[in-house]
């Protein structure tokens, strides 16, 4: 199986980049973590990502006049690393068609909640708003919109009756944790893409 040489994207507390890392470290994925990028000087990602030996850099959005300048910015940085897909981990901005046409190798994308059922921030708060029992998250193939490409892996979960944002939150989390690491799994045996819809690819 052709190893996966995995570019990680995140913005924050990094906790399933660490999951993805961990796992690449016990074994469960034959993978390689090449590159941690970071829009956010203050990502925990970032120092996370040292602490496996995986190169961590940070690519300001602050420092970038604009979305175009950013990214463009980010894609050569990016590039300059030889990698088989790249892994949004909380990677907190929607990524445009410059990006997405510069990019090497598909880019997979975690979201928390059972999409297309509530895209965008705060999907758990949305979840219990709408008063939804069953919750959960979502890896899918990233296009130009928000949180739409095609469905690689999904998980639910109950949602209980005393729910607040953080127990249900903590409850997706633990999932995604390790439905990050099944879909990279599957994503590595060969996926066939027909419309929306993803399968495993034949056996030959
Ligand atoms: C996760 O819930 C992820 O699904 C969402 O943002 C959160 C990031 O958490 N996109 P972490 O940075 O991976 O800990």
């Amino acid at each position: 199986m052709q190893l996966l040489k995995i570019a990680i994207l995140a913005s924050g507390r990094g906790s399933n980049a660490k999951a993805i890392l961990e796992s690449i470290k016990t074994g469960a994925l034959h993978a390689e973590g090449v590159v941690l990028l970071s829009d956010n000087p203050e990502a925990e990602a970032l120092l996370m990502a040292q602490d496996y030996g995986v190169p961590a850099i940070l690519v300001n959005r602050k420092a970038h006049p604009s979305r175009e300048a950013y990214e463009a910015a980010l894609l050569t940085e990016l590039n300059h690393f030889d990698y088989n897909v790249v892994c949004l981990a909380g990677y907190m901005r929607v990524l445009g068609e410059g990006f997405l046409l510069g990019v090497k190798a598909p880019v997979l994308n975690i979201h928390p909640s059972l999409l297309p059922s509530f895209p965008g921030l705060h999907a758990q708060r949305q979840a219990l708003d709408y008063g939804v029992k069953v919750a959960g998250c979502t890896v899918h193939l990233v296009d130009a919109g928000l949180d739409s490409g095609p469905i690689l892996l999904q998980r639910a979960v109950p949602v209980l009756d005393d729910d607040t944002e953080a127990t249900l939150s903590a409850r997706i989390l633990k999932e995604e944790h390790q439905l990050y690491t099944e879909a990279l799994q599957r994503f590595q045996a060969g996926i066939t893409i027909q419309g929306r819809t993803v399968k495993a690819s034949a056996k030959e």
